[in-house]
């Protein structure tokens, strides 16, 4: 095996995002809304030699097809890679979209007991020292197994189900983003591995007809982020990843953004190329090629996992 292959599988999942943030590399998070995804994602970063997590969320296997987060990890381990990813469980809600309590003290533990890299307890919905309770709890759970913790504050929308507020109003008004104070006292206090912020991203529609819409273009408020990198100085996580202008992508990630969730966009990839061949095998290249076009095209981190291998 290459040098470079051998010291990033043989590298924990914690220490590539905290070398990944120092020398502002991206790590995007590919979501399996599908598992035959995985194979296709996982080509796509072999053609282009790029480090990225695989990700699954509640909706991937409530809404969609990722059937649950045993067949995922399954699917990973049969096709993954080890020096070019790992394998996310994304957005654990304490208070899901709906409103709803979520346990997520089992689906937490079951990503642990499956061997997930890392996981993400979302308590975005509950007032902030209760979303510091439960994350403390998390992450006291997850580092004893040497698994690195994500955690929101902030409110990324556009999973519920209601009409969202105008994009412009949402943007405009800054409200629900993340405040910088509170993300500060939040990874002293929690000792959180990765903060997913709001800063203007929104996620893509999981209902209804809006579900199969193109997402709206977001933007981002980078001087925003800055007061919140300047707070915090852990990896920072970017939702919402599909349809942002690629000039404030770019900039985010010199910013301190080091993970990028993208689902919708290679969702509806899938999808439509399933509608339309009715071949799986056809659905499957038609994601290979949009995460390589993401990869070189938008994100231009193409040759990102020698890179951090260097750095290692
Ligand atoms: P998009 O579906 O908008 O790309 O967001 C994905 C995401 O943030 C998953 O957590």
């Amino acid at each position: 095996m290459e040098d470079w292959k051998e010291k990033l599988a043989k590298a924990s999942l914690c220490d590539i995002m905290r070398t990944a943030f120092a020398h502002r590399i991206l790590v995007p998070a590919f979501n399996v809304a599908y598992l035959p995804m995985v194979p296709a994602i996982v080509e796509a970063l072999r053609r282009t030699e790029t480090f990225a997590l695989l990700e699954v969320s509640r909706p991937d296997i409530t809404r969609f097809g990722a059937q649950s987060f045993r067949a995922v990890k399954e699917a990973f381990d049969e096709f993954g890679d080890f020096s070019l990813s790992r394998l996310h469980q994304d957005h654990v809600p304490v208070i899901d979209e709906e409103g709803q309590f979520v346990d997520w003290s089992s689906l937490i533990d079951e990503a642990l007991e499956l061997g997930y890299h890392s996981v993400m307890i979302d308590g975005s919905r509950l007032p902030l020292e209760e979303n510091i309770k439960v994350t403390k709890e998390v992450v006291s759970r997850a580092h004893a197994r040497g698994v690195c913790v994500e955690a929101e504050l902030g409110a990324v929308l556009g999973h519920e189900s209601g009409p969202l507020p105008p994009y412009e109003e949402i943007f405009a008004s800054g409200k629900g983003f993340t405040n910088p104070e509170d993300a500060g006292r939040f990874v002293r206090e929690t000792g959180v591995d990765w903060l997913s912020v709001a800063i203007g991203n929104i996620h893509g529609a999981i209902t209804g007809a809006a579900k199969d819409a193109k997402k709206v273009e977001a933007r981002l408020n980078i001087e925003h982020l800055k007061k919140i990198v300047a707070q915090t100085g852990v990896p920072l996580v970017l939702h919402g990843g599909s349809g942002i202008k690629k000039e404030y992508v770019l900039e985010a990630i010199r910013h301190g953004i080091t993970k990028i969730n993208v689902g919708t966009e290679i969702r509806q990839v899938y999808e439509a190329a399933l509608r339309k061949e009715r071949d799986t095998s056809a659905a499957q290249r038609a994601v290979a090629e949009k995460v390589e076009e993401l990869i070189v095209t938008y994100y231009e981190i193409q040759g990102s996992a020698r890179r951090l291998a260097e750095y290692l």
